[in-house]
């Protein structure tokens, strides 16, 4: 069962009287549950595509349809407030607030949401990623792989139907960027939770249910389609 697709979708980034584009029609379809990883060379569009597909960021032409709608049809208000409730999303910088705890960065997205959170759920999650002993802490006195761990908690923390992580384990060194990884597929797996990464890594790429390769913004490889463009 698909859950989100994009339709010809687009971005061009002017500069002067010429224009990049970022994104050059793709057109791309996602199965609930899976587990999908985007490859290709620094500057192929790849942030920008997850940009897109997770409506942090309004396309020049094209569609992105979750649950029947076209994201960019919403006004950013609803756009943010679907976002919270049912997209996670990982980058490759720690995005935490210095001055509040583990525990509330994690709990963040879920009060500006004005709900309660689901406390047996959250012991799970953070029991899952290990980190249920550094909840009191600030970030500051984290490490890095731990707090990776509490950005996935708290992209986690509202249980998303889909997760998005940019580079995730960029800031990591080998070891701890493979464990975090692991962890996130564990957790997302258990979790029914459909995963779309960008990685360098193809060793991490390998582990996917499907690789897609860009290339100048476009489609240069997809496993799911098992033929080989350009
Ligand atoms: N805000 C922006 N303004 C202008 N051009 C941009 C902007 N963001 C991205 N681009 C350009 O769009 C293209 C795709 O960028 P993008 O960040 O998506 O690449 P990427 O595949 O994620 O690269 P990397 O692996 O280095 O992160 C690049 O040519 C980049 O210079
Ligand atoms: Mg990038």
């Amino acid at each position: 069962m698909e859950i989100i697709r994009c339709e010809d979708l687009t971005k061009i980034y002017r500069s002067g009287t010429s224009g990049v584009h970022a994104v050059d029609g793709v057109s791309l379809s996602f199965e609930q549950g899976s587990f999908t990883a985007v490859t290709g060379k620094s500057g192929s569009g790849k942030s920008t595509l997850l940009h897109l597909l997770s409506g942090l960021d309004r396309p020049t032409g094209g569609r992105v349809i979750y649950q029947d709608n076209n994201l960019f049809d919403y006004n950013d208000n609803q756009l943010s407030v679907l976002r919270r409730r049912r997209f996670g999303f990982v980058f490759q910088a720690y995005n935490l607030v210095r001055e509040l705890t583990a525990q509330e960065n994690i709990l963040l997205p879920v009060m500006l949401d004005g709900r309660k959170a689901d406390e047996d759920y959250l012991k799970r999650l953070v029991e899952m990623l290990g980190i249920e002993d550094r909840l009191g802490h600030l970030p500051g006195a984290l490490s890095g792989g731990q707090q990776q761990r509490v950005c996935i908690a708290q992209a986690l923390a509202n249980k998303p139907a889909l997760l998005f992580a940019d580079e995730p384990t960029g800031n990591l060194d080998g070891k701890t960027g493979r464990e975090v990884l692991t962890l996130m597929r564990t957790v997302s797996n258990e979790l029914g939770i459909t995963m779309i990464l960008v990685t360098h890594d193809l060793g991490v790429a390998e582990q996917a249910d499907r690789i897609i390769r860009l290339e100048d913004g476009r489609v240069a490889e997809d496993s799911a389609e098992e033929k080989v463009i350009g």
